[in-house]
């Protein structure tokens, strides 16, 4: 199987394609990424001469590209991954969004239609669903997203099932939850509070630190995702979550712990506009259709987490300059 990948450098993609590579030595992976602050070329330093592996730099809105691309390579089978992913950066700057989660999807859709791909698996988000106060979102809920990051992935994933319903491309979506574990770019809450410890830096909690989160270790995301590829009914929707459920106070104290620091390196700021208070999937439907269920334990995966940035600061120090001070300039 030939499989293209979009997004293969950036946290989930890179964990994904390496997981792929090693479980299917007769596979090949076509990488697309467009090499962008989150695109890292270091996630996969490791594989970058394995010949099962290529890579194309590029944008997925690029039409003339991304047709090149399948006339070429002639995948069999597509993973997109690719999108812009923070939630802060989505309020800073909507269009950004909008352009890659939207318009790139549909320029990968069209391109797979006409070349007429064995399998499309669109890769959503918990938070297309909403927050939610009580009980868990099953995948037949009706989507209700709070920021434009959120409104951007539930309007590509609704794009893509279309594809499916109009013109039968076989498209699969998965909605997982938070994500963490190595190689995760430290914006994102696990990797930047591990980080500032590290370094002797406080961590600055959003609110009142109630809000909850549910969370996944990579790994066990890019199994599913592997389920879905391989198992996954056409045209259908597969949540996918960690069934460990924090809140981001409770998230801090155990990270404190692990980095051997006290509450007083917690610093509550402002609260990001539009906070969504609870996320909660739902994922009888995967457990039940396609056998997966989540396999590491949280606490070993903080533990996993933290060890790895402890053991990698050549990964993540330079990342914490330049263009990320400057966005941190303009958030706080
Ligand atoms: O739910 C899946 C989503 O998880 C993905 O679709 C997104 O791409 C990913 O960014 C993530 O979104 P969140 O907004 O939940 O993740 P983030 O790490 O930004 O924040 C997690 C929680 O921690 C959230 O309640 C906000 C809070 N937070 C975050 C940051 C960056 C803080 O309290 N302080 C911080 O500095």
């Amino acid at each position: 199987m030939k499989l293209l990948v979009t997004g293969g450098l950036g946290f989930i993609g890179s964990n994904f394609i390496r997981l792929i590579l090693k479980k299917y030595p007769d596979y090949k992976v076509v990488n697309l990424d467009i090499q962008n602050y989150a695109g890292n070329p270091n996630n996969l330093k490791d594989v970058e001469d394995n010949p099962q592996y290529g890579f194309i730099k590029g944008d997925i809105c690029d039409e003339k590209l991304v047709e090149d691309i399948f006339s070429t390579e002639k995948p069999d089978a597509l993973v997109h991954f690719a999108a812009a992913s923070h939630v802060d950066r989505s309020i800073l700057g909507p269009q950004e969004f909008v352009r890659t989660n939207v318009l790139g999807t549909q320029v990968l859709l069209d391109a797979a239609r006409h070349h007429k791909i064995g399998r499309f698996v669109h890769i959503g988000t918990d938070e297309e669903y909403g927050s939610i106060q009580q009980g868990s979102f099953r995948e037949t809920d009706p989507l209700n997203p709070s920021s434009p990051y959120s409104s951007s992935k539930a309007a590509a994933s609704l794009l893509a099932l279309s594809y499916f319903n109009t013109f039968h491309l076989p498209v699969i979506v998965t909605r997982s939850s938070n994500n963490f574990g190595c190689n995760q770019y430290p914006e994102k809450v696990i990797p930047l509070f591990i980080t500032n410890l590290i370094e002797g830096k406080k961590v600055p909690l959003y609110g009142d630190g109630f809000n909850v989160r549910d969370w996944l270790y990579v790994l066990d995301n890019c199994k599913a995702i592997d389920e879905v590829l391989h198992k996954g009914k056409e045209g259908e929707i597969y949540n996918v979550g960690g069934d460990n459920e924090f809140s981001n106070i409770e998230l801090t104290k155990l990270l404190l712990k692990f980095l051997e620091k006290d509450a007083s390196y917690i610093e509550y700021v402002k609260d990001r506009p539009g906070h969504d208070r609870r996320y909660s999937l739902d994922c009888s439907k995967i457990k039940e259709k396609l056998n997966w269920q989540p396999k590491f334990e949280f606490n070993y995966g903080i533990y996993l987490t933290a060890d790895w940035y402890r053991k990698n600061e050549w990964w993540w120090k330079p990342l914490k300059s330049g263009e990320y001070l400057e966005y941190y300039k303009k958030q706080y």
